[in-house]
């Protein structure tokens, strides 16, 4: 691999969930140096339209970027994308598994099968496309970047579920860190704090808790995040965690857990008290 701006030239990458937020902003930088970009996601509509929306921003003549329509879920979907990218492409250099679902609900409110539709998208669609792209990738080396949050760091009100599969995917991404060494794959975990995308319009139904810990910090811009995720993969970093206060508030969690637990409870308590006194009670 090159170094500097070019060091993505020519490679081939693989984005799930690339047709919004993260992953979207992730295949427009990679696009930008020129790399070979083929998005993943479910809905074949706004696939196109990210396409076209990439095409147009980039300066680049001749932008090398397709699309496969995909639910991460299914995985005998997954291993035939796996063989068809395979025939067209070749190996991937670099997998991105930014696809994802978020759901912030009381646990106790919160049905199985949302429960399920979480674990099955963000861990299982994570697991499932390591196992079939990695045999791609054993003899040519690469990259994958794992899409965990601070909510895989820290269990956050109302994402009982969400907390679960982001949790679970720092334990998958260190054991496959271990085991992908011998091929020359690297294995990174992203672990963003709230980040200005699509995803977060689910806030507007989740429980006033939630909504509270997750703007206490604001939210950072999908672009500071793949800014990020770039420097990590250059620099074979594990844990990539972008934003200067969500490095903080790790540190705070890894040294003085008490601390973190304290802040929180304090967001909560004062949102549950301010709720008692609207209702009256
Ligand atoms: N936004 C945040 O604050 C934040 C913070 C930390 C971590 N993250 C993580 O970052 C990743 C990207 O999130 P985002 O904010 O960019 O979300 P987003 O804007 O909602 O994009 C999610 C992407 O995932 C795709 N997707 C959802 N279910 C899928 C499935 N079953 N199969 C294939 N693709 C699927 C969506 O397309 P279709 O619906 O068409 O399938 C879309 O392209 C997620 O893993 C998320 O958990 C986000």
């Amino acid at each position: 691999m090159m170094t500097g701006e070019n060091a993505f030239k020519g490679e081939n990458i693989i984005i799930t969930g690339g047709s919004s937020g993260i992953g979207k902003a992730a295949a427009q930088a990679f696009i930008m140096m020129g790399a070979h970009v083929t998005i993943a996601a479910r809905h074949e509509y706004a696939l196109q339209q990210s396409v076209e929306e990439i095409q147009s921003n980039v300066v680049t003549q001749n932008p090398q970027i397709d699309y496969a329509v995909l639910d991460v879920g299914n995985d005998e979907k997954v291993s035939e994308l796996a063989d068809k990218y395979n025939a067209n492409h070749g190996s991937p250099y670099i997998i991105i598994n930014s696809a994802g679902t978020a759901d912030a609900e009381y646990f106790e409110e919160m049905s199985k099968e949302v429960f399920d539709k979480v674990i099955t998208v963000n861990l299982h669609g994570t697991i499932n496309m390591c196992r079939s792209f990695i045999p791609l990738m054993k003899h040519s080396g690469g990259h994958i970047v794992n899409i965990s949050s601070m909510a895989g760091l820290i269990g956050i009100f109302g994402y009982s579920a969400y907390s679960t599969t982001k949790f679970a995917l720092i334990g998958f991404s260190q054991s496959l860190r271990c085991e992908m060494k011998r091929y020359n794959i690297n294995v990174s975990v992203l672990c963003p704090p709230s980040v200005d995308t699509p995803m977060m319009a689910m806030l507007e139904k989740a429980p006033k808790e939630t909504q509270a810990i997750e703007t206490s910090g604001g939210l950072i811009l999908p672009a500071e995040v793949v800014k990020a995720m770039i420097n990590g993969i250059r620099k074979k970093r594990f844990l990539i965690i972008p934003g200067t206060t969500a490095k903080f508030l790790y540190m705070l969690t890894r040294f003085t857990p008490w601390l973190t637990e304290w802040y929180i409870d304090g967001i909560v308590k004062k949102n549950q008290w301010n709720e008692r006194r609207v209702v009256g009670g």
